[in-house]
Protein backbone atom coordinates (compact mmCIF):
# COMPACT_ATOMS: atom_id res chain seq x y z
CA UNK A 1 0.00 0.00 0.00
CA UNK A 2 1.42 3.33 -0.83
CA UNK A 3 0.55 5.45 2.17
CA UNK A 4 1.54 8.83 0.38
CA UNK A 5 -1.54 11.38 0.05
CA UNK A 6 -3.31 9.14 3.11
CA UNK A 7 -4.44 11.75 6.01
CA UNK A 8 -2.28 11.00 9.22
CA UNK A 9 -6.33 11.53 11.31
CA UNK A 10 -5.17 7.84 13.17
CA UNK A 11 -2.58 8.73 15.06
CA UNK A 12 -2.23 7.04 18.18
CA UNK A 13 -5.27 5.26 17.85
CA UNK A 14 -5.65 2.03 19.07
CA UNK A 15 -7.39 -0.17 15.85
CA UNK A 16 -8.33 -4.09 16.42
CA UNK A 17 -9.52 -5.97 13.12
CA UNK A 18 -10.46 -8.80 12.62
CA UNK A 19 -10.18 -10.45 9.22
CA UNK A 20 -10.92 -14.07 7.33
CA UNK A 21 -13.23 -16.88 8.01
CA UNK A 22 -13.22 -18.92 11.31
CA UNK A 23 -12.38 -22.67 11.07
CA UNK A 24 -14.33 -24.96 13.44
CA UNK A 25 -12.91 -28.77 13.54
CA UNK A 26 -14.29 -31.95 13.09
CA UNK A 27 -11.37 -34.02 13.30
CA UNK A 28 -8.14 -32.96 13.49
CA UNK A 29 -7.59 -32.77 9.81
CA UNK A 30 -11.20 -31.46 9.00
CA UNK A 31 -13.09 -28.07 9.59
CA UNK A 32 -16.09 -25.91 8.67
CA UNK A 33 -15.75 -23.19 7.03
CA UNK A 34 -16.73 -20.27 4.49
CA UNK A 35 -15.47 -18.02 1.48
CA UNK A 36 -14.70 -15.16 3.30
CA UNK A 37 -10.62 -14.40 2.09
CA UNK A 38 -9.33 -11.97 4.33
CA UNK A 39 -8.85 -9.88 2.08
CA UNK A 40 -10.84 -6.86 3.00
CA UNK A 41 -10.14 -7.12 6.56
CA UNK A 42 -6.25 -7.18 5.81
CA UNK A 43 -7.14 -3.69 3.48
CA UNK A 44 -8.30 -2.40 6.34
CA UNK A 45 -5.63 -3.57 8.78
CA UNK A 46 -3.00 -1.78 5.94
CA UNK A 47 -4.95 1.83 5.66
CA UNK A 48 -5.37 2.25 9.48
CA UNK A 49 -1.57 1.97 9.82
CA UNK A 50 -0.71 3.73 7.14
CA UNK A 51 -2.61 6.76 8.73
CA UNK A 52 -0.73 6.29 11.95
CA UNK A 53 -3.39 3.91 13.93
CA UNK A 54 -1.40 1.13 16.15
CA UNK A 55 -3.38 -2.12 14.76
CA UNK A 56 -3.53 -5.86 15.81
CA UNK A 57 -5.31 -7.87 12.83
CA UNK A 58 -6.98 -10.95 14.45
CA UNK A 59 -7.43 -13.42 11.66
CA UNK A 60 -7.32 -16.84 10.42
CA UNK A 61 -6.37 -16.04 6.83
CA UNK A 62 -3.15 -17.03 5.49
CA UNK A 63 -2.83 -13.48 3.43
CA UNK A 64 0.29 -12.13 4.20
CA UNK A 65 0.03 -9.22 6.97
CA UNK A 66 0.63 -5.85 6.45
CA UNK A 67 3.06 -3.08 6.99
CA UNK A 68 3.42 -2.07 10.99
CA UNK A 69 0.77 -4.37 11.57
CA UNK A 70 0.55 -6.52 14.74
CA UNK A 71 -0.95 -9.85 13.62
CA UNK A 72 -2.76 -12.69 16.15
CA UNK A 73 -3.63 -15.89 14.26
CA UNK A 74 -6.62 -18.17 15.46
CA UNK A 75 -8.81 -20.71 14.11
CA UNK A 76 -12.26 -21.12 15.44
CA UNK A 77 -14.77 -18.01 16.72
CA UNK A 78 -13.94 -18.99 20.16
CA UNK A 79 -10.22 -18.29 19.61
CA UNK A 80 -10.98 -14.96 17.57
CA UNK A 81 -13.57 -14.20 20.90
CA UNK A 82 -10.41 -14.52 23.37
CA UNK A 83 -7.85 -12.96 21.36
CA UNK A 84 -10.31 -9.56 20.12
CA UNK A 85 -11.29 -9.52 24.13
CA UNK A 86 -8.01 -8.70 24.59
CA UNK A 87 -6.65 -6.55 22.34
CA UNK A 88 -10.31 -4.68 22.49
CA UNK A 89 -9.45 -3.94 26.48
CA UNK A 90 -7.48 -0.81 25.12
CA UNK A 91 -8.87 0.01 21.74
CA UNK A 92 -10.48 3.14 20.23
CA UNK A 93 -11.90 0.96 17.70
CA UNK A 94 -12.76 -2.55 16.82
CA UNK A 95 -13.45 -3.48 13.21
CA UNK A 96 -15.17 -7.05 12.83
CA UNK A 97 -14.61 -7.79 9.24
CA UNK A 98 -14.29 -11.32 10.16
CA UNK A 99 -17.10 -14.16 9.10
CA UNK A 100 -17.43 -15.54 12.08
CA UNK A 101 -19.26 -19.26 11.50
CA UNK A 102 -22.29 -18.86 13.33
CA UNK A 103 -22.22 -22.98 14.38
CA UNK A 104 -19.41 -25.56 15.00
CA UNK A 105 -19.53 -29.33 15.31
CA UNK A 106 -21.19 -30.02 19.09
CA UNK A 107 -18.81 -33.08 19.34
CA UNK A 108 -15.02 -33.02 17.78
CA UNK A 109 -13.73 -36.04 16.92
CA UNK A 110 -9.86 -36.33 18.30
CA UNK A 111 -8.52 -39.05 15.74
CA UNK A 112 -9.65 -38.51 12.05
CA UNK A 113 -13.37 -40.22 10.73
CA UNK A 114 -12.74 -43.13 8.09
CA UNK A 115 -14.68 -44.31 5.85
CA UNK A 116 -16.29 -48.21 6.26
CA UNK A 117 -14.80 -48.16 9.78
CA UNK A 118 -18.59 -48.95 10.92
CA UNK A 119 -18.71 -45.48 12.79
CA UNK A 120 -19.17 -43.25 9.82
CA UNK A 121 -20.73 -40.08 10.50
CA UNK A 122 -24.49 -40.35 9.69
CA UNK A 123 -24.72 -35.97 10.24
CA UNK A 124 -22.78 -33.31 11.87
CA UNK A 125 -24.56 -32.12 15.07
CA UNK A 126 -24.20 -27.96 15.57
CA UNK A 127 -24.28 -25.87 18.41
CA UNK A 128 -24.38 -21.78 18.65
CA UNK A 129 -20.75 -19.98 18.52
CA UNK A 130 -20.95 -16.88 20.14
CA UNK A 131 -22.28 -13.43 18.84
CA UNK A 132 -18.59 -11.54 19.36
CA UNK A 133 -20.32 -8.78 17.96
CA UNK A 134 -22.71 -8.67 20.53
CA UNK A 135 -20.56 -9.50 23.61
CA UNK A 136 -18.30 -6.35 22.60
CA UNK A 137 -21.24 -3.91 22.56
CA UNK A 138 -22.58 -5.85 26.01
CA UNK A 139 -18.69 -5.39 27.04
CA UNK A 140 -18.52 -1.43 26.67
CA UNK A 141 -21.33 -1.59 29.18
CA UNK A 142 -19.64 -3.90 31.63
CA UNK A 143 -16.08 -2.24 31.63
CA UNK A 144 -14.55 -5.25 29.39
CA UNK A 145 -14.52 -2.47 26.27
CA UNK A 146 -13.69 1.29 27.01
CA UNK A 147 -16.59 2.86 27.05
CA UNK A 148 -15.68 5.31 23.99
CA UNK A 149 -14.11 2.44 21.87
CA UNK A 150 -16.29 2.61 18.40
CA UNK A 151 -17.52 -0.87 17.01
CA UNK A 152 -17.97 -2.05 13.28
CA UNK A 153 -19.75 -4.66 12.25
CA UNK A 154 -20.22 -6.26 8.78
CA UNK A 155 -23.05 -7.90 7.32
CA UNK A 156 -22.85 -9.75 4.66
CA UNK A 157 -26.15 -10.06 3.19
CA UNK A 158 -28.40 -11.48 -0.10
CA UNK A 159 -32.02 -10.37 -1.07
CA UNK A 160 -34.73 -12.84 -0.08
CA UNK A 161 -38.38 -12.44 -0.11
CA UNK A 162 -38.29 -11.07 3.55
CA UNK A 163 -36.31 -7.62 2.15
CA UNK A 164 -33.63 -6.20 0.24
CA UNK A 165 -29.93 -6.42 0.87
CA UNK A 166 -30.43 -2.78 2.63
CA UNK A 167 -33.65 -3.61 4.70
CA UNK A 168 -31.46 -6.75 5.93
CA UNK A 169 -28.48 -4.32 6.92
CA UNK A 170 -30.69 -2.01 8.76
CA UNK A 171 -32.55 -4.53 10.34
CA UNK A 172 -29.03 -5.97 11.67
CA UNK A 173 -27.63 -2.62 12.77
CA UNK A 174 -30.37 -2.18 15.24
CA UNK A 175 -30.39 -5.46 16.07
CA UNK A 176 -26.47 -5.87 16.67
CA UNK A 177 -26.46 -2.02 18.63
CA UNK A 178 -22.65 -1.28 17.36
CA UNK A 179 -22.49 1.77 15.87
CA UNK A 180 -21.07 1.86 12.31
CA UNK A 181 -22.18 -1.09 9.48
CA UNK A 182 -20.99 -2.15 6.95
CA UNK A 183 -23.14 -3.88 4.21
CA UNK A 184 -22.02 -5.91 1.56
CA UNK A 185 -24.13 -7.61 -1.06
CA UNK A 186 -22.61 -11.30 -1.21
CA UNK A 187 -23.08 -14.66 -3.43
CA UNK A 188 -21.15 -16.80 -5.39
CA UNK A 189 -18.75 -14.99 -7.33
CA UNK A 190 -19.34 -11.71 -5.73
CA UNK A 191 -17.35 -10.41 -3.15
CA UNK A 192 -15.77 -13.48 -1.17
CA UNK A 193 -12.24 -13.43 -2.57
CA UNK A 194 -12.45 -10.90 -5.04
CA UNK A 195 -10.54 -7.46 -4.88
CA UNK A 196 -13.28 -5.56 -5.33
CA UNK A 197 -16.03 -4.38 -2.67
CA UNK A 198 -19.19 -2.42 -2.39
CA UNK A 199 -22.56 -1.91 -0.14
CA UNK A 200 -23.13 0.62 1.81
CA UNK A 201 -21.74 2.10 5.36
CA UNK A 202 -24.61 2.47 7.51
CA UNK A 203 -24.44 5.08 11.09
CA UNK A 204 -26.77 4.12 14.36
CA UNK A 205 -26.94 8.30 14.65
CA UNK A 206 -28.98 7.64 10.81
CA UNK A 207 -26.32 7.90 7.97
CA UNK A 208 -26.26 5.96 4.99
CA UNK A 209 -23.31 6.36 2.60
CA UNK A 210 -23.69 4.03 -0.12
CA UNK A 211 -20.35 2.80 -1.82
CA UNK A 212 -19.67 1.80 -4.93
CA UNK A 213 -17.81 -1.09 -6.40
CA UNK A 214 -14.08 -0.05 -5.77
CA UNK A 215 -11.18 -1.60 -4.90
CA UNK A 216 -11.13 -3.32 -0.89
CA UNK A 217 -8.63 -0.85 -0.40
CA UNK A 218 -10.83 2.15 -1.54
CA UNK A 219 -13.93 0.89 0.80
CA UNK A 220 -11.49 0.46 3.51
CA UNK A 221 -10.84 4.19 3.21
CA UNK A 222 -14.73 4.82 3.35
CA UNK A 223 -14.92 2.79 6.53
CA UNK A 224 -12.08 4.27 8.25
CA UNK A 225 -13.21 7.64 7.37
CA UNK A 226 -16.42 7.21 8.57
CA UNK A 227 -14.38 6.03 12.04
CA UNK A 228 -12.74 9.30 12.39
CA UNK A 229 -16.72 11.34 11.24
CA UNK A 230 -18.03 8.99 14.24
CA UNK A 231 -15.20 10.01 16.81
CA UNK A 232 -15.63 13.35 16.21
CA UNK A 233 -19.69 13.51 16.32
CA UNK A 234 -20.60 15.19 19.56
CA UNK A 235 -22.63 12.56 20.31
CA UNK A 236 -20.16 9.65 19.55
N1 LIG B 1 -20.33 -11.74 14.16
C1 LIG B 1 -19.72 -12.02 15.36
N2 LIG B 1 -19.93 -13.24 15.94
C2 LIG B 1 -20.73 -14.16 15.37
C3 LIG B 1 -21.37 -13.88 14.15
C4 LIG B 1 -21.14 -12.65 13.56
O1 LIG B 1 -19.01 -11.16 15.88
N3 LIG B 1 -20.91 -15.33 15.97
C5 LIG B 1 -20.10 -10.42 13.56
C6 LIG B 1 -19.41 -10.47 12.23
O2 LIG B 1 -17.99 -10.38 12.38
C7 LIG B 1 -19.96 -9.23 11.54
C8 LIG B 1 -21.34 -9.08 12.14
O3 LIG B 1 -21.35 -9.84 13.35
O4 LIG B 1 -19.23 -8.09 11.83
C9 LIG B 1 -22.48 -9.55 11.30
O5 LIG B 1 -22.25 -10.88 10.89
P1 LIG B 1 -23.42 -11.65 10.15
O6 LIG B 1 -23.02 -13.07 9.92
O7 LIG B 1 -23.86 -10.84 8.98
O8 LIG B 1 -24.57 -11.55 11.29
P2 LIG B 1 -25.37 -12.61 12.14
O9 LIG B 1 -25.84 -11.91 13.37
O10 LIG B 1 -24.59 -13.85 12.33
O11 LIG B 1 -26.65 -12.87 11.28
P3 LIG B 1 -26.98 -13.99 10.15
O12 LIG B 1 -27.95 -14.91 10.81
O13 LIG B 1 -27.59 -13.16 9.04
O14 LIG B 1 -25.72 -14.68 9.72
CA1 LIG C 1 -23.65 -15.08 10.63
Amino acid sequence: LDGGGLPWDLAGKRVVVTSGGTREEIDPVRFLGNRSSGKQGHAIAAVAAARGARVTLVTSSDLPVPAAVEAIHIDSARELRDATFAAAAEADVVIKAAAVADFRPTDVSSSKLKKGTGSEPAEIRLERNPDILAELVAGRGSGDVPAGCILVGFAAETGDSSGSVLDHGRAKLARKGCDLLVVNEVGRGTTFGQDVNGGWILDSAGGETPVDRASKDLLASRILDAVVSRAAAPSA
